[in-house]
């Protein structure tokens, strides 16, 4: 019995950012050795804009390989990222294709930030949530788990600080949605313990008890950016969060909270958080050994595809 979920989510949010484009075969063995580490889930790909995100323009042909290759534990969880209908058309025909749920669940991504849900989506916050609207809704139909993701609950890279009133009033919108769980995202790792820490308090307030009363619901996906989302964990971890995002070899971050010549940094790394929670006494299904493995292959396939993009 575990305390805590744990999400790797190195292939989506990781290589996502990457400047090089990484081998389909390379992503598919990382997802494959993240899959055999003991975390819950694994974020694979994205079905985005190719033309917005090049980098994972391969999600249809990832899911469809990892159709044919039925190396999936029971229990563990496949999701993949789906901003609109077009994105659901996709990620519901790898499932069609290989008569069998290869993916699990969908993300749905919007933001607390205006600013930021224009920059990453080409719309306003009110515009995606009734883009969701459908998607949610054939997701369901489709016995899909469903994520609602929203960005940049701490701060925003163009509008700074962020009150935890609007992250609140968005994930509202979201559980209203019908979402399954609400991920909250500290996009440019802004956070500190309090703010954390005050930022959940007011999302729970504003959510229906169900919410608060089953603790996989509300998810937590830090980026390590200060270096402080170690600590950001423990204070989550007291107020009582167990679930948390992370990324092998802390690959990762958002291309639109980038500023020229300043990337935007990873997520936290998937074996410091792994570690943090067991420092404080909880369990998790993943193994730190396997992780290591997995981490040292993703090193390698990411400065592999930053060399060849010169
Ligand atoms: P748009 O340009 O406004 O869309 O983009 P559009 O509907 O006008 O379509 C433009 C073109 O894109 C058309 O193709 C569509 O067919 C195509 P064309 O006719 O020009 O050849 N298109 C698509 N193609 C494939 N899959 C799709 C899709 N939709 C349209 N699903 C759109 C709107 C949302 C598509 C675009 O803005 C987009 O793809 N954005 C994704 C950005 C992204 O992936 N950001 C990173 C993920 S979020 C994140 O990292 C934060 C997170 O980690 C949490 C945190 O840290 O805070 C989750
Ligand atoms: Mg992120």
């Amino acid at each position: 019995m575990k305390d805590v979920r744990v999400i790797d989510v190195a292939p989506r949010d990781g290589l996502q950012n990457e400047p090089g484009i990484v081998a389909l075969d390379d992503k598919l063995k990382l997802v494959r050795l993240l899959t055999t580490s003991g975390v819950d889930e694994v974020e694979v790909t994205s079905f985005v804009s190719p033309k917005w995100v090049p980098q994972l323009a391969d999600a249809r042909a990832l899911c469809d390989a990892l159709a044919t290759h039925p190396c999936k534990p029971a229990g563990v969880i496949y999701s993949a990222l789906v901003p609109n209908d077009k994105g659901m058309d996709q990620a519901l025909e790898v499932n069609l294709q290989a008569g069998r749920q290869v993916l699990d669940k969908v993300s749905v991504f919007t933001a607390a930030s205006e600013t930021f849900s224009r920059k990453n989506t080409n719309a306003s916050i009110e515009e995606t949530i009734e883009r969701f609207r459908p998607v949610v809704a054939r997701a369901k139909a489709n016995s899909l788990l469903v994520r609602g993701y929203v960005s940049c609950v701490i701060a925003c890279p163009f509008e700074g600080a962020i009150s935890p009133q609007s992250v609140a009033s968005v994930s509202r919108r979201l559980a209203d949605l019908g979402v399954d769980e609400i991920s909250l995202g500290d996009t440019i790792g802004a956070g500190t313990p309090d703010t954390v820490v005050a930022m959940l308090d007011a999302v729970r307030a504003a959510l229906p008890c169900e919410w608060t009363s089953d603790d996989l619901k509300l998810n937590l996906h830090l980026h390590d950016t200060f270096g402080r989302a170690s600590e950001c964990v423990v204070a989550a971890l007291n107020a009582g969060i167990r679930s948390f995002d992370a990324s092998v070899a802390g690959l990762g971050g958002c291309p639109y909270a980038s500023a020229p010549g300043k990337p935007a940094p990873g997520n936290i790394d998937t074996t410091l958080l792994v570690r943090t929670i067991r420092d404080r006494g909880f369990s998790t299904g993943a193994s730190v050994d396997t992780l290591a493995v997995a981490a040292a292959f993703a090193r390698s396939i990411v400065s592999a595809a930053r060399m060849s993009s010169g």
